[in-house]
């Protein structure tokens, strides 16, 4: 159960599941955000299935390391790294990417109109959505000169070794894929200018791979799915989609909404670092906590309608699908801005959709990973 989250709802605050504390209350999700003395993050990019030696070995034959930098660093070197991705991710530089962004999503979107009018039918994914993050983090970050499908495979296949149930064939080959593309990222670690050379001077080479490690799986990868999974969500709210038809509606309450009930990353782990209790439940020093974010979202104390979606109500911002504290999210607001720019340009496409293909969303502990989302035009001008 815990690898299909969103599928899912909470019988209690704090559980005991699979050798995790899964905990799911809005009220204690935040208590262990706000706590990195009693909740560590060191675990947050531990193998959920344990990597045999096999695959360790490919991944140490690519020189392979994965040192605390950001999400999974709470030692005192973190707020320097998160500096310098702060800066490179400042809310100015990401307010100046929009035009340039509506501009890529507008072209695409007109071209999707053509296609579904002319009755073909249209993937959202491989169309409009995989690779808009990407494209967008390489204009506010030196990342290296590949081909985006190579980052994809990439990215995607570290979310897959890292945090889904693997058997050892599989493992050996994504070790590959992820050994081999690290250090690709090493050259550039040692080359790359702006953030990458600001890192640099923090003096410890593999935290600059780790940065970007991070930034390249987690950053746009996350992104992507989000606006997969929201625009998809927006297809089952007719009410919704009219609201941004007309004006009535706004784009960022439908964006926030979307990170509520459909936020790419339904859980995200800490460490206890001594014995605590937890909504009454002891927890041993060691334990794994897996916060349930997607569940905080729709917890009944933050909304008054926690399972529906309704831009603009009460508590609607107050989820958890960038984190809190420390460690939140630096990435959110270039999120939101991508996410608003889709919804803004896209909705018109999916008033008169007809949905050929959800998404579907494979086994993982944390990540969503919505593949191919097709839909059909039924005739109508959008
Ligand atoms: C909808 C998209 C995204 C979601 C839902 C999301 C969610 C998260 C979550 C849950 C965390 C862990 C927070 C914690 O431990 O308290 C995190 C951390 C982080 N995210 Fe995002 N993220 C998204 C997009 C991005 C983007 C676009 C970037 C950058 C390009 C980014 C960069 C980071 C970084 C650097 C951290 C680690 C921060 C630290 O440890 O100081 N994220 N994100």
């Amino acid at each position: 159960m815990l690898f299909r989250t969103w599928e899912a709802s909470a019988d209690s605050p704090v559980a005991i599941r699979d050798s995790h504390v899964l905990v799911s209350s809005h009220t204690l999700v935040r208590q262990v955000l706000a706590d990195p003395e009693t909740f560590a993050p060191h675990n947050a990019l531990d193998a959920v299935t344990p990597i045999p030696v096999a695959a360790l070995r490919v991944l140490a034959g690519h020189g392979f390391r994965l040192p605390p930098t950001l999400a999974n660093n709470g030692t005192p070197s973190h707020p320097a790294i998160r500096g310098l991705v702060e800066k490179a991710l400042h809310p100015h530089r990401v307010a100046a990417l929009q035009p340039w962004l509506t501009g890529i999503v507008r072209r695409r979107v007109a071209s999707l109109a053509i296609r579904l009018r002319s009755g073909e039918p249209v993937d959202l994914y491989a169309d409009l959505t995989s690779d808009l993050p990407l494209l967008a983090l390489a204009r506010l970050v030196d990342l290296p000169d590949d081909d985006v499908r190579v980052v994809k495979e990439f990215s995607r296949a570290a979310l897959e070794l890292f945090w889904a149930p693997v058997d050892l064939d599989r493992q050996l080959a994504l070790a590959e894929i992820v050994g081999h593309y690290h250090a690709v990222l090493r050259k550039h670690a040692e080359q790359g200018e702006g953030m990458i050379a600001e890192l640099r001077t923090l003096g410890d080479p593999d935290l600059v791979v780790g940065a970007l490690f991070f930034l390249l799986v987690a950053g746009q990868e996350t992104t992507s799915q989000f606006l997969t999974l929201l625009l998809h969500r927006l297809t089952t709210e007719p009410a919704v989609l009219a609201g941004l038809a007309r004006g009535s509606m706004r784009v960022d309450d439908v964006v926030e909404e979307g990170l509520r009930l459909v936020p790419p990353i339904t859980t995200w782990r800490r460490v206890a670092t001594r014995a605590a209790t937890l909504g009454g439940v002891e927890v041993p020093a060691g334990a794994s906590i897996l916060l349930w974010l997607a569940e905080a979202g729709r917890d009944p104390s933050i909304t008054a309608e926690p399972h529906d979606f309704v831009p603009g109500q009460r508590g609607s911002r107050r989820h958890l699908a960038f984190g809190a504290g420390a460690h939140r999210c630096v990435g959110a607001q270039l999120s939101r801005m991508e996410a608003a720019v889709v919804v803004a340009e896209a909705a018109g496409l999916l008033r008169y959709a007809e949905v050929v293909r959800a998404p579907w969303c494979p086994d993982n502990l944390s990540f969503r990973m919505p593949d191919t989302f097709q839909i059909t035009g039924s005739g109508r001008r959008s």
